[in-house]
């Protein structure tokens, strides 16, 4: 059995910790790992202004609100996992919520769902939950004043950032949605070359100021006062629903945060309203029943387990999940016995067909009869006083509603349409739900987000988690795997090929790395093997049982980590 013990013992007579010298080694304070070097700069900046691993959090959500804005930001929502130096855990439910005025129907015409109106403009946005969390986290949690942070990211916001080469990709694909909307076209289109490039500065002055409201007025500004009338006024003159009293009326949630074991260790992750935290357990707990390490990471055997196991959770995940406080989940998802039986049904020799959800215990049986992008952002802090940091945050697709609330240089999120308009038919990722996850005025629509810790003997020894739909859960899961099973670091647990499997459509997804042997292979056994070039972008920081620490931004993007 793999475990860090086992590769620090190899590791030290072939000296192969494959990080580089900028991502491991022993911090002063420590580590950081975002998808932006700007941002993961930012968090290091709030490291050596002697703030803690939840401050370096914050920093970097700021920050990438200004560099890596198509993504996330404080128009939109976020899960934060924290693991106190003390020992605490927490989970902070910062996700969006629908608004008041919102109904089922809202997105049917003519009896259809209409995906446009969930994915683009004034009916697709959520109340935004990410400047709550961080204020939240800041204020129980962190050192450094909020003001500071909110401060040094405006500065970037108004000296402006080189566009890379991901962020240029973007503005292309979303171009014709975003000249739809005179203030995201000032801002994203005219403040650029016509045909941008990387290189290209992207200055946001607005954005600046409302940092700088906010550091001056605290996070009132956003949630009592001005934004929320600008919104609201906005939301008005264009058919939205959202009203500045849903913005009053916003809370985080601090949740209990879902709790696992996996050959033993403990994965603390994030509950509903994410599916992620439940599943991820679920598949370990699933997986636990089969000698993985044996398989081989390379192998057919070990992808086709994998995505078997992927298919019976995501069953559940369709039928079961949504947000706690209007839909009944049951804890029985996570039971060890439930997992056996399932696993009783997975044939190695072939795939199989998953019919429907299984019936975890405490569940009523009466209560109810495309792409894949990285749209989101998750980073990952840890300090050396014993804080550690998973944040996932999103505006759920590129550029989310492509809506900036005039003056303010804030893009709203789309995340309605992360709910499901109509029992059966799939949202923006192919996810399908069912009545868990419809819509229902101040709801929180389900997600995939699954920041997540993993301890030995209440030590955190990983912090991970990814961006790009429901495969956020399979990245994340992996990455689990790799570390525990292979014993591998961080940097070489999420360079490892991925494979995704989400139960509808019946697809298998893989990574062109596995090779063509095991794509045949897996052919061969009767799934349906779609072929991508590279699927979704996670970070992590970890500390092996030497207790040697770290980082690892997702090799596959342009991400950085760093140790102070
Ligand atoms: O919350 C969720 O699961 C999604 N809205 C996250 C969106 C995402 O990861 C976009 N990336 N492809």
């Amino acid at each position: 059995m793999g475990t860090w013990i086992l590769v620090a013992a190899v590791a030290m007579l072939a000296s192969v910790w494959p990080a580089t010298a900028a991502e491991s080694g022993a911090p002063q304070k420590g580590l950081v790992a975002t998808v932006n070097p700007v941002a993961t700069e930012a968090g290091l900046q709030a490291l050596r202004d002697g703030g803690n691993a939840v401050d370096a959090a914050i920093a970097c959500a700021l920050t990438l609100g200004v560099v890596d804005g198509h993504n996330s930001g404080i128009g939109g929502g976020c899960f934060m996992t924290l693991r106190l130096a003390d020992g605490r855990i927490l989970t902070l439910d910062g996700r969006e919520m629908a608004p008041a005025a919102a109904t089922r129907d809202m997105f049917l015409r003519d009896g259809k769902a209409d995906p446009r109106l969930s994915q683009d403009g004034a009916l697709s946005v959520g109340i935004p939950g990410q400047m709550a969390t961080l204020a939240f986290a800041s204020t129980h949690h962190g050192r450094l004043p909020l003001g500071r942070l909110l401060e040094a990211a405006a500065r970037v916001a108004e000296q402006g950032f080189a566009l890379d080469r991901h962020y240029v990709g973007r503005l292309r694909e979303t171009r014709s949605q975003l000249a739809l909307f005179p203030e995201s076209a000032a801002i994203f289109l005219r403040g650029l070359p016509e045909t941008p490039s990387a290189g290209d500065r992207l200055r946001q002055p607005d954005l600046a100021a409302s940092y700088r409201q906010m550091a001056a007025q605290g996070v009132d500004w956003f949630y009592r006062g001005e934004f929320a009338r600008k919104t609201e006024a906005w939301m008005k003159a264009h058919g939205g629903a959202v009203t500045a009293s849903d913005f009053a009326r916003y809370e985080v949630v601090p949740r209990e945060p879902v709790r696992g074991t996996y050959r033993g260790y403990e994965i603390v992750s994030f509950p509903p309203p994410s599916s992620g935290g439940v599943h991820v357990v679920q598949i370990l707990n699933l997986l636990e029943r089969f000698d993985v390490a044996a398989l081989g990471d390379g192998s057919i055997e070990f992808v086709h387990v994998v995505a078997e196991a992927m298919k019976l959770a995501f069953a559940d995940r369709a039928r079961w999940l949504g947000d706690p406080d209007f839909a009944k989940v049951p804890r029985g998802l996570l039971s060890k016995d439930y997992a056996a039986g399932l696993a009783r049904s997975l044939r190695m020799d072939r795939a199989s067909a998953v019919p429907s959800a299984g019936l975890p215990p405490g569940a009523d049986r009466d209560w109810f009869t495309r792409e894949r992008n990285r749209h989101t952002t998750h980073f990952s802090t840890a300090d050396t006083e014993g804080n550690w940091v998973a944040c996932t945050a999103s505006l759920n697709t590129s550029f989310g509603s492509k809506v900036v609330v005039p003056g303010t240089g804030i893009l709203l999120n789309n995340h309605m349409d992360d709910f499901s308009a109509q029992p059966g038919v799939p949202n923006f990722f192919g996810l399908v739900g069912a009545e868990a996850n419809a819509i229902e005025a101040r709801k929180r629509p389900l997600s995939s987000m699954s920041p997540t810790l993993v301890l030995k003997d209440g030590r955190p020894i990983l912090s991970v988690g990814a961006a790009g739909g429901p495969t956020i859960i399979s990245q994340t899961l992996l990455a689990i795997l790799r570390t525990i099973d292979f014993g591998k670091a961080p940097r070489e647990a999420l360079a490892a090929p991925r494979l995704h499997h989400q139960w509808k459509p019946d697809e298998l997804h893989v990574e062109k790395a596995w090779g063509p042997a095991v794509i045949e292979g897996l052919r061969r056994r009767g799934h349906t093997v779609v072929v991508d070039a590279s699927l979704g972008a996670a970070q992590a920081v970890g500390r092996d049982a030497a207790g040697r620490w770290s980082a690892s931004a997702d090799p596959r993007g342009e991400g950085s980590s760093g140790v102070w």
